[in-house]
């Protein structure tokens, strides 16, 4: 279904169960490649992003199957040259089956990774840490080639915290020869999942959470059963629907620890937000507030995945807000939308907005381009007046097990077309 209905301006209130973080997930799953054992891996979420890389998984030789309870993996035959091309090219995560394969087997050719269109999304950072751990790369007819005669450790100094980069760069250390040390490592949730799958199967991780994470590589790793925490930037889409539609809700099992940025943005627009034994429960005031500066940043920051939904509650506002996104210089792409259904915005440059709210948002036709940004639409046709036509959810659908059923069950009038 890739269209659909929603006839806006019900509170959302009641119950809703947060699901398993799709960026912890994609680059645990890859990580099942270092593994000659089985492992199983419990509260994936059931989202076409993972859908992607089962299908790259099995083309490379692996076994997959989804059993009760998790997804159960175990390498039958490696073939590192059979990797399905769309599957690369429509999802950024499956750069870090790079750094997965690198310490599998050395060499990998590859189409250059996909994923949303939020900005132009370079691999330079990558590809300079594998070079120092002794990768070579080239280009191949449009492909990426890369290998490595001997994977050796090395210290690597990112120059920014880049959460894809640091995975790639932990994922390869684990099978390097000596020892690996990243300064300037990303401290997301998502790496800290990453190293705890791989500290389980038996590596060697220091550091993880904090900007310098060591690597003991060349340890034989065995297979182990794993839980995907759940996922803040669900909770927080959920968090931000609940404020901009004035309702109250439970977010249940939400990540309350790694929302704190998040949850002090919706504070300050407002909401009484609870950390309770069940999760985090949200009641938002009558009318969002608006909040002087919201300001993207790498981890513990406001995150850059949350922007959109930050953006749409604060076009509904009591002031003038302003928001400005430090990580990726794409993310505005809704506002032309969320314009054509009232709301005042204004670029005052190509990375930071204005926005003067309004008292309601009015229901048009819309068209989603990219994963958060358009659950940010769909948030604002729930809060909006009157119908709306979302079209492109398969965007959506990357990283949302079930968002319009989890809306409806907390009253949104959702239809499929
Ligand atoms: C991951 C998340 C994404 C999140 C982002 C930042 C996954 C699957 N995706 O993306 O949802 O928004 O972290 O929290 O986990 N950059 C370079 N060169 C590089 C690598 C990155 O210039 O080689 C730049 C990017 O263009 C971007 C910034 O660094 O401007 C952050 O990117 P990075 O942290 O790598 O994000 P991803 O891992 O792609």
């Amino acid at each position: 279904m890739d269209s659909v209905q929603v006839y806006g301006g019900v509170p959302l209130c009641g119950k809703v169960r947060i699901q398993g973080s799709k960026n912890a997930a994609l680059p645990v799953l890859a990580a099942t490649l270092l593994t000659r054992e089985s492992s199983t891996i419990y509260n994936c979420p059931k989202i076409s992003d993972v859908d992607g890389m089962i299908c790259l998984l099995k083309s490379l030789g692996m076994d997959v199957c989804w059993e009760e309870q998790g997804i159960r993996i175990s390498r039958k035959t490696f073939r590192a040259k059979s990797m399905d091309a769309e599957a690369i090219k429509g999802m950024r995560s499956s750069l870090c089956l790079l750094g997965a394969i690198l310490g599998s087997c050395g060499e990998i050719t590859m189409e250059y990774p996909g994923g949303c269109m939020i900005g132009a999304r370079p691999i330079d950072i990558h590809i300079a840490a594998f070079q120092k751990m002794g990768v070579a790369f080239s280009e191949v007819n449009g492909l990426l080639h890369a290998s490595a005669k001997h994977l050796r450790g090395a210290e690597i100094e990112l120059p920014f915290p880049s959460v894809g980069a640091t995975e790639n760069v932990i994922l390869a250390a684990t099978m390097a020869e000596g020892e690996t040390f990243i300064r300037g490592a990303a401290k997301e949730p998502e790496v800290i999942a990453l190293c705890s799958y791989l500290q389980a199967c038996g590596a060697l991780i220091t550091g993880s959470g904090t900007s310098e994470i060591t690597v003991q590589g060349g340890r034989p790793l065995y297979g182990t059963e794993f839980t995907i925490p759940t996922d803040r930037i669900v909770a927080g889409t959920y968090l931000f629907a609940t404020v901009a539609t004035g309702g109250c809700t439970l977010l249940e099992h939400a990540p309350v620890m790694q929302l704190d940025a998040t949850i002090r943005v919706a504070e300050k627009m407002g909401a009484v937000c609870h950390i309770c034994s069940e999760g985090l429960f949200v009641q938002a005031p009558e009318r969002p507030k608006a909040v002087e500066i919201i300001s993207t940043a790498p981890y513990p920051g406001f995150p850059t995945d949350l922007q959109s939904m930050a953006l749409v509650t604060a076009t509904l506002a009591d002031g003038m807000t302003v928001i400005r996104e430090n990580i990726f210089e794409n993310r505005f792409r809704i506002v032309d939308e969320l314009m054509k259904m009232g709301a005042n915005i204004q670029m005052l440059n190509a990375g930071c907005a204005r926005i003067d709210g309004v008292e309601r948002l009015k229901g048009t036709t819309m068209t989603a381009r990219e994963l958060r940004g358009g659950a940010a639409l769909l948030i604002a046709a729930t809060a909006a007046k009157g119908k709306s036509t979302i079209s492109g959810c398969k965007y959506i659908y990357r990283g949302y097990e079930r968002i319009e059923n989890d809306l409806r069950e907390l009253g949104a009038r959702i239809a499929g077309v």
